[in-house]
């Protein structure tokens, strides 16, 4: 016959089956978090401006924080690319799709194929014209409309409603430079004597944006310019650069107001050559895993989520100069 188990023993085996009650515990709970990791695919339009340079940092940054896995695809401005880069995300079964669009239309057919596999969709920084709102999930960016009426409105002021001016737009089609550009032409309405008597795209580019002004400035009526309205502040800045090398004062002969907040504008304005810059905040990342993580949780999301922003001048410029984040 056995011997009964001993208090020692007793205790032994309890505290055996304790330790591995634990182990099993620690090990579904890591495995659980293992398998749980949120896989998101992000479609980037690409590297055209610093605003852009700032958003990208923003999102990688932000993800590697929350131990979000990340498959990011840089769509080098075409959006051949971008429905390339969210097709292989549909194929690759990531859990979240978010993509901040080059252009407003084109993108229903590729967007109901990522409903059909059930995947849901972020718009980050740029919309889309859809015919089916269902086709994404939620909006997060800035409101572009608002931010060419806040561009106009300064220039209103600052010129005394009085001026000629020539504009650099955005990327043809895309959300901000038909947004912008409505929302500036908006409130010129109201100010019989400020026209646009130029306006082509710079495509948000600081190459570009020097490259269309200096055919701004070569033109016959170029004495008439008194002031620039430029999409962002990268043409705003390569604009500045072709201005000096025509001889001309920037922020003084022709006055320039344009939109994003970058550090360059900030040290453009403390340097007397850029007048005004309306924000446009790229740090979106933390608002974006939000919705990521809430979308997962299966919390409800607003369809549209805007940024907070404001509008500075030269006055503020070098005060506010070491406080810029991007
Ligand atoms: O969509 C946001 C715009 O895109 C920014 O104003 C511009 O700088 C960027 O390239």
């Amino acid at each position: 016959m056995d011997n009964p188990p001993n208090r020692t023993m007793i205790k032994a085996k309890m505290k055996t089956t304790l330790l591995l009650v634990t182990l099993v515990a620690v090990g579904a709970a890591h495995s659980f978090s293992a398998d749980k990791k949120i896989v998101v695919g992000f479609s980037q339009i690409g590297a055209e401006s610093g605003w852009r340079t700032a958003n990208t940092e923003s999102i990688k940054s932000e993800a590697a924080k929350r131990g979000i896995e990340l498959k990011f695809a840089d769509a080098q401005q075409k959006q051949e690319n971008q429905i390339k880069a969210l097709r292989s995300f549909i194929a690759q079964g990531v859990d979240v799709i978010a993509f901040s669009p080059v252009v407003e239309t084109g993108w229903q057919p590729v967007l109901t194929e990522i409903k059909r596999a059930k995947i849901p969709v972020i718009l980050s920084d740029r919309a889309v014209k859809v015919t089916d709102n269902s086709l994404y999930l939620t909006f997060i960016g800035s409101d572009f409309i608002e931010e060419g009426r806040r561009a106009a409105n300064w220039l209103a002021k600052a010129s005394g409603g009085k001026a000629i001016i020539v504009e650099l737009v955005g990327t043809p089609g895309s959300a901000p430079a038909i947004d912008r550009k409505k929302g500036f032409e908006e409130v010129l309405a109201k100010y019989p004597e400020m026209k646009i008597v130029k306006s082509q795209s710079g495509d948000f580019t600081r190459a570009k944006g020097k490259e269309v002004m200096e055919s701004f400035l070569k033109s016959t009526d170029a004495k008439q310019i008194t002031a620039l309205f430029a999409h962002n502040d990268d043409m705003a800045l390569g604009a500045i650069q072709a201005m000096e090398e025509a001889g001309s004062k920037p922020g003084k002969d022709i006055l320039i107001v344009s939109i994003d907040g970058v550090r360059g504008a900030f040290e453009a304005m403390a340097a007397g050559k850029l007048n005004c810059t309306v924000e446009c905040n790229p740090l979106i990342g933390p608002q974006l895993f939000d919705a990521v993580e809430a979308v997962m949780a299966k919390r409800p999301l607003p369809k549209r989520t805007t940024v907070q922003e404001g509008v500075f001048e030269q006055s503020q410029a070098a005060a506010e100069l070491p406080k810029r984040k991007y």
